[in-house]
């Protein structure tokens, strides 16, 4: 007998449990047999740095157990969970790196849907906060990572409004409120007028609620609107424009923000850009110019 066997450990120094669940993979899709031996080695991994006590082990499944009983078809706790542990982060970085030009991915989020065709320059705060808020003017260009407009993109825009709600979660917003589909014109540039967000907590009141003020942490996500971008050639893009003022960017609860999408939201008085931009008074302006990478610039 070796002397790795003498001590109880397989080759690659894990117990022989671990060598015999992985040594009985034998289905016939490779991808996914690799998906499970790593699996299984980080999760027996887990079990010899932290020595569950069986109480312990049994309290983890009980709350994966209680998570999938709080999955409904509009409440995805297993997602909430992802996101309050950076998962959904860390899945949508591994899946998106790209050219050192190219705007950052942020992560979906839970609050998309079909969004109503706009035109350029439209209004998309149509419910009670428009007239409580600050109002606001997002502007910018589409481009590729070589400084190319891009016109003709589409932009899928959604936000919460000042109170941190979006209206598939308020019966005082309309429906498609604080959302828009907006073409990028022959300069390759966008603009709409809305509100500025608030910053919002995480559903609290379910197993990934628990979990957060076990650890101490709160639920809060930053201030921001969430922006996909689709041009023909490109990689399509989904990020977030983060508000630069708000508490909460160095403890997003979803773990989404980037410095290259904090965007300042700066006072416009005078009375030129109010016009421009057609306001009724004074307003925040905001610049966000997009950069996408083609398909070929992404690193897989
Ligand atoms: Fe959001």
């Amino acid at each position: 007998m070796s002397e790795t066997m003498g001590s109880g450990r397989g080759p690659a120094g894990s117990p022989p449990v671990t060598e015999q669940v992985v040594g009985q993979l034998q289905g016939a899709d490779t991808r996914l047999m690799t998906i499970m031996e790593s699996l299984i080695r980080h999760l027996h991994g887990f079990v010899e740095d932290v020595r569950p006590t069986a109480a312990e082990w049994e309290a983890g499944l009980a709350f994966l157990a209680r998570t999938g009983s709080f999955c409904t078809p509009t409440r995805q706790e297993f997602v909430l969970l992802s996101d309050m542990l950076g998962l959904t982060t860390l899945v949508d970085d591994v899946n998106n790196q790209g050219p050192a030009d190219m705007t950052p991915s942020s992560v979906e989020g839970p609050f998309h849907s079909v969004a109503p065709p706009r035109e350029l320059g439209d209004l998309i705060a149509a419910g009670p906060e428009w007239g409580r808020a600050e109002s606001a003017v997002i502007h910018g260009t589409v481009q590729d990572c070589h400084g190319n407009r891009l016109p003709g993109a589409i932009l899928d825009v959604w936000q919460a409004d000042d109170k941190g709600h979006y209206d598939t979660q308020d019966a005082e917003q309309p429906e498609g409120n604080l959302r828009g589909l907006f073409t990028t014109d022959e300069n390759g540039e966008y603009w709409f007028r809305t509100v500025k967000p608030a910053s919002y907590p995480v559903p609290m009141d379910g197993p990934a609620g628990d979990m957060l003020r076990a650890m101490g942490r709160h639920p809060m996500r930053p201030g921001h609107l969430h922006i996909r971008v689709e041009a023909a050639g490109h990689h399509t893009l989904t990020t977030h424009v983060f508000v630069n003022d708000d508490p909460y960017l160095d403890s997003d609860a979803a773990f989404a923000v980037k410095p290259e999408i904090i965007v300042d939201f700066e006072p416009r008085e005078d009375q030129a850009s109010i016009e421009r931009y057609g306001m009724d008074g004074p307003y925040l302006d905001v610049t966000f110019d997009i950069r996408l990478a083609t398909e070929s610039e992404m690193k897989r």
